[in-house]
């Protein structure tokens, strides 16, 4: 466990920072080695997430769209994505299991760590090729990009054109470059997100999830929440920021809309289940607990939930509290 003294310079280091500077301040972090989130190995609950629950969760989606041609195909290599990388562990593991799995951070030493690991001699022993079903066999690759998750210049990396037919007489439509205005559609089929929304300075949590949004395939992306940390009171500051379920899902739901907190005193909404805000916190009055949006339509883009569990095995930090999540698009 991390010292509280490392934790505090954290948070004075951000709390220094305005929200649009902070993307920018990690790499002085790892410089100094103020790094209490790097746990040196994959997510023990992504593990067994990949192993027992997305395939139970892919067949149980197959059944209810067997008509959907799309599923009847070979199975492809799947694209993943994991945005604030760091070292890269979930990363190496995702390409262990049959993904093309990018990694993204904004600080150079994090990239430079993870190709380092990357290229590690050790990396088959650590990591040894896993065959599951609905991944192409094999091992993907891993790739590491120093790039910020809220602009598209990393997507001609992630998803390099097609090439092009020698043929010059036969003609293939030219596609249309993309601007980081536009609105992508080079997607993934899964992304996993655990120490990285709650790394985000609150404002830019309608952002998180309007990207989330946008970078999640329709026809069939799985978003991996594992929710962290989710018995930190949210009026504590961070990061890590205080995160609840309600947050997660008033996010999803609604992408790109922005949240309304509770200021200290004030009741949120009421949260009865594990990990909810109804536990714990909430009644003490910190504040910055979600108020219930109670719009009752979905939005096209909403993300769903379509399962949720407590995590039996997870990083020491987490244990007994941390929550994994799974998203996909309404459809
Ligand atoms: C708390 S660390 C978590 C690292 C990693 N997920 C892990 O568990 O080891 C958050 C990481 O997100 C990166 N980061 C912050 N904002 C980012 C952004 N906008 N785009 C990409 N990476 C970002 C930081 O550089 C930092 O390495």
């Amino acid at each position: 466990m991390a010292s509280v003294d490392v934790r505090e310079r954290l948070r004075q280091h951000f709390d220094a920072l305005p929200p649009e500077k902070q993307a920018g301040g990690w790499n002085a972090m790892w410089e100094q080695n103020v790094t209490p989130w790097d746990r040196g190995e994959p997510s023990p609950a992504l593990v067994d997430t990949l192993q027992y629950k997305l395939p139970q969760i892919e067949a149980s989606s197959f059944q209810d769209t067997s008509s959907n041609k799309a599923h009847h195909q070979p199975t492809r290599r799947k694209k993943a994505l994991v945005p604030g990388c760091g070292r890269g562990y979930d990363v190496l593991l995702l390409a262990s299991y049959g993904y093309d799995a990018y990694g993204l951070d904004t600080s150079t030493l994090a990239i430079q760590g993870a190709q380092e690991l990357a290229r590690s001699p050790d990396r088959d022993i650590q990591y040894p090729p896993v065959t599951s079903s609905g991944t192409a066999a094999g091992p993907g690759t891993a790739t590491f990009l120093e790039a910020d998750f809220f602009s598209n210049d990393f997507l001609s990396q992630t998803h390099p054109p097609a090439p092009q037919n020698q043929n010059p007489s036969a003609s293939t439509p030219e596609q249309p470059s993309q601007s980081s205005e536009e609105e992508p559609s080079k997607t993934f089929d899964l992304i996993y997100d655990y120490t990285f929304l709650c790394a985000l300075p609150p404002s830019l949590r309608p952002a998180w999830s309007k990207r989330m949004s946008q970078l999640l395939s329709p026809a069939g992306g799985i978003l991996i929440c594992l929710e962290f940390p989710l018995k930190k009171p949210p009026s504590s500051g961070g990061p890590p920021h205080g995160l609840t379920r309600e947050l997660y899902e008033q996010l999803l739901n609604r992408p790109g809309k922005g949240v309304e907190y509770t200021k200290p005193h004030q009741e949120g909404s009421e949260g009865g289940e594990e990990g909810g805000q109804g536990e714990g916190e909430r009644g003490r009055g910190g504040g910055g607990y979600v108020i219930e949006d109670r719009t009752t339509e979905m939005p096209r883009d909403a993300l769903v939930k379509v399962e949720r569990w407590k995590a039996e095995r997870t990083h020491e930090v987490g244990k007994g509290v941390d929550f994994v999540s799974v998203w996909k698009h309404v459809q």
